[in-house]
């Protein structure tokens, strides 16, 4: 086992977050002592690192396994459903806790399950993926997706513990670590330009999971995230900042029907946010081109088609993040200074989109 870090998460409920190698095996010091019984939702791809989680964890509990759908299809209500059933039949109590073991869909939902079943049990997440660690897993964010649009239902309930195991990213696939990745830029433009010093240095070795630029980068995200949260669980004010190229990038995702992975498509929302920062003379144009750079060396778009903004437009305005009818942008004065822009006309942003658009 290497040196493990600990991030703390403050707020009502504080909480850490633990990243390291070899540290999966001391998930049981994280689980509620009182807890007698523990769920582990996982998705088929890690069945039998959830079998060996079963193992480790045994002893006097009883753990009990929910195999889920992977991705957004384990993210509906049904599923919700099948959880709450193997629960009841388990005579899961309230002292009893849930462990959410994978990608960031997969905390979601176990998330979800934890926050409504009894109304609340102790959950502790497991991210498996560069995404899950930076984001989905670290917040308290929870729910599923209906008929209507994603993340329509859910709650705020923060983990007791969060445990990235960075042993568990060795498997993913390259692309699948990219895109992650590009939530770890993101925490680079809207907090710490030291990720971005580091990916440029060397991009190659920032995205692989054994370098030490890795890891600096994925903790540098992961505190970002600590202290945004840790200061605005319930998106008040702060927390909106995360939503930096989300605007477009949900559009994006809406209109490919979600067969572009989300890294990519907030890659090109981060560069249409950069540009609508640009145009409205905030942010100077070596700024607007690092963003550009950076994606393009990992690997990630800058670009949409462009007949596309019609749709893109509709489905913004269409996006809860639209508050009260107006829609709303994360942009910046400059790297690590992010501000809200809020209304702006119509010809600005699509002056933005043809920066984007080929
Ligand atoms: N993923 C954005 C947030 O947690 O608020």
């Amino acid at each position: 086992m290497t040196e493990t870090t600990t991030i703390s998460v403050a707020g009502d409920r504080p909480y850490d977050i633990t990243v390291g190698r070899g540290i999966l095996s001391g998930l049981g010091a994280v689980l509620p002592p009182a807890a007698r019984k523990i769920l582990v939702v996982h998705p088929p791809t890690l069945a039998q690192q959830a079998e060996s989680l079963r193992a480790s964890l045994g002893g006097d509990r009883e753990v009990l396994l929910a195999e889920i759908p992977d991705a957004e299809q384990g993210k509906r209500i049904e599923v919700a459903a099948f959880c709450w059933q193997v629960m009841g039949q388990a005579d899961f109590t309230r002292t009893d806790a849930v462990v959410g073991f994978g990608g960031g869909a997969v905390t979601d939902l176990a998330g979800f399950v934890a926050a409504t079943w009894l109304r609340g049990v102790e959950l502790v997440q497991v991210p498996t993926t560069v995404l899950g660690m930076v984001d989905a897993a670290v917040g308290g964010k929870t729910g599923v997706n209906t008929a209507e649009g994603k993340n329509l239902v859910g709650a705020f309930w923060p983990p007791r513990a969060v445990v990235c195991d960075l042993d568990l990213l060795d498997t993913l696939s390259p692309n699948e670590r990219v895109a992650g990745f590009a939530e770890v830029v993101k925490a680079g433009f809207i907090w710490y330009p030291e990720i971005l010093d580091i990916i440029e240095a060397d991009p190659e070795a920032a995205v692989d999971p054994v370098t030490p630029a890795f890891r600096r980068c994925i903790e540098l995200a992961i505190e970002m995230k600590a202290r945004v949260v840790g200061e605005d669980l319930r998106e008040a004010g702060l927390r909106e900042v995360l939503n930096y190229g989300h605007t477009l990038g949900h559009a994006i995702e809406h209109s490919e029907r979600y067969r572009w992975r989300h890294g990519a498509a907030i890659s090109v929302g981060m560069v249409f946010a950069a540009e609508l920062s640009r145009l409205a003379g905030r942010l100077s144009d070596d700024v607007v081109q690092r963003h550009r750079d950076i994606f393009t060396m990992l690997g990630l778009p800058t670009e949409y088609r462009a007949g596309a903004w019609p749709q893109l437009l509709a489905a913004m305005q269409r996006d809860k993040k639209s508050r009260g009818g107006m829609l709303r942008f994360i942009v910046l004065d400059d790297v690590a200074r992010p501000t809200v822009l809020q209304a702006p006309d119509e010809s600005l942003l699509f002056a933005a989109y043809q920066e984007v658009g080929r």
